[in-house]
């Protein structure tokens, strides 16, 4: 099968979108471990604190807006391979796929966790229930962040070979 222009074009939309939600994604979790990183804890200002919690909050309501995005990108380029390019279905699912749906159900529930750990009534989040499983999903995103974009580069070259 060969690939034309604008077939590239569609194909190429998500794997790009892919690629800037995962580094936004990345600098989502590495911006606030350097809040608890001993060595940059000692450099840092009580306002610089400030600042990365509310910036890690603000992005953090976005990200499964943008993790959305990026799968109805995937979605689209599906459609077309199935409809214009006639790729039968069995060949449009991967583990690539399932485990970006997976993702979107993390960052949902990071979203989630984040939200009531900072909106429950007292001011100290630190105590709040939902923090050790805000912890927690987020260590285990980053590995599946990980695998997502390794098996995503596998399917690039399995779509366009
Ligand atoms: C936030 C990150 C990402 C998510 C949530 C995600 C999710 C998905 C989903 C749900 C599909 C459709 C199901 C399937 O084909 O199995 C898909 C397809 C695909 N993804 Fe991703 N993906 C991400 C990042 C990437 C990256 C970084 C690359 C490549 C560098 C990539 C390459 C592809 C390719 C080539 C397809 C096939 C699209 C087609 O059939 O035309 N993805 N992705
Ligand atoms: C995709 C979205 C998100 C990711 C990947 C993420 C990731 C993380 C990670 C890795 C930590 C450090 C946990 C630890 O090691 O103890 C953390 C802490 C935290 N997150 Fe999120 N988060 C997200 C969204 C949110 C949202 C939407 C809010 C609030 C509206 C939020 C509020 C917080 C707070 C208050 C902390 C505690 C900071 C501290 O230790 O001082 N997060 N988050």
């Amino acid at each position: 099968m060969s690939v034309g222009l604008i077939d590239a074009l569609v194909i190429l939309a998500h794997p790009l979108a892919g690629m800037a939600a995962a580094y936004f994604l990345y600098k989502q979790w590495s911006a606030i471990k350097s809040i608890r990183r001993k060595s940059d804890i000692s450099t840092m200002s009580p306002e610089q604190k400030d600042e990365i919690l509310n910036k890690h909050q603000t992005m953090g309501k976005k990200a499964p807006s943008i993790v959305a995005f990026v799968i109805t990108l995937a979605i689209t380029a599906e459609i077309y391979r199935g409809i214009v390019m006639d790729v039968p279905l069995s060949e449009l699912v991967s583990l690539h796929g399932w485990l970006g749906a997976l993702l979107l159900i993390a960052t949902i529930s990071m979203s989630k966790t984040g939200r009531s750990m900072t909106s429950s009534n007292s001011e100290d989040y630190h105590k709040a229930p939902q923090r050790n499983m805000h912890s927690k999903i987020g260590g285990a995103m980053m590995w599946l962040l990980a695998s997502i974009v390794f098996l995503g580069f596998l399917r690039l070259l399995e779509v366009l070979g």
